[in-house]
């Protein structure tokens, strides 16, 4: 059964207490919040000041994604707002581990995110600081994109390097996740779908969120 993540970048703002309520009630696993800053993606979300107000609200793991510069400037902030997870793109992180002992030795789970052009290899000698892979399977920025096909390729090469080195660390796909494409995003080897028009823009959300939950 896959972890069930739904993106609150497609939720309705104006009415937060009410999609925190629908996800609580949910069989959701954990809340995708997007943090983007407009230089390392070309869109700006919001920051640790709204996650604290979703932290009020929810009752799952808060599993916050930074698609921002020097993320470790901002780590203790995201911590103290409510982040179980934090999640750092490689591409921004030249010092990467250095952010992820940052991450860990603040009682976060550490997350590292790739987008599409940056092959699965770069992981290798991170992997076993790493709890959770985000795998881009858009360019991030934006939500409701198009799921990139040759992302099953990726997961499949990541799932082998995670098996044979008998670590736990988990798969997460990130990006134009739909209930018709889970199936072979499962299939490849993924552990985590993150899922935002999908879930928000469904007429019947909870429902969509057990139709992604039952699947194999
Ligand atoms: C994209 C974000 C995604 C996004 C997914 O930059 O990282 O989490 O919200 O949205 P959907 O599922 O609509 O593609
Ligand atoms: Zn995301």
């Amino acid at each position: 059964m896959p972890i069930v993540a739904p993106s609150l970048l497609a939720s309705n703002f104006f009415k937060m207490e009410e999609e925190c309520k629908m996800l609580n009630e949910s069989e959701a696993d954990w809340y995708h919040l997007d943090v983007m800053d407009g230089r390392f993606v070309p869109n700006i979300s919001f920051g640790p000041m709204i996650i604290e107000f979703f932290r009020i609200a929810t009752t799952k793991p808060c599993d916050v994604h930074l698609m921002i510069l020097e993320p470790g400037d901002f780590a203790e902030q995201f911590k103290n707002a409510g982040a179980d997870h934090l999640t750092v793109h490689i591409e921004a992180c030249p010092n990467l581990h250095r952010n992820l002992q940052q991450i860990k030795s603040l009682g976060m789970k550490t997350g590292v995110a790739i987008n599409p052009h940056t092959p699965v290899s770069d992981l290798s000698d991170i992997l076993h600081d790493t709890d959770i892979v985000c795998m881009m399977s858009v360019n991030p920025g934006y939500g409701g994109q198009q799921f990139i096909p040759h992302t099953l390729e990726k997961i499949k090469q990541l799932r082998k390097m995670i098996d044979e080195r008998g670590l736990k660390t988990l798969i997460e796909i990130d990006g134009g996740v739909t209930v018709e494409n889970a199936p072979s995003i499962i299939a490849a080897g993924a552990d985590v779908l993150v899922a935002g028009n999908t879930v928000f823009k469904s007429a019947d959300p909870k429902e969509t969120i057990r139709q992604l939950k039952m699947l194999k």
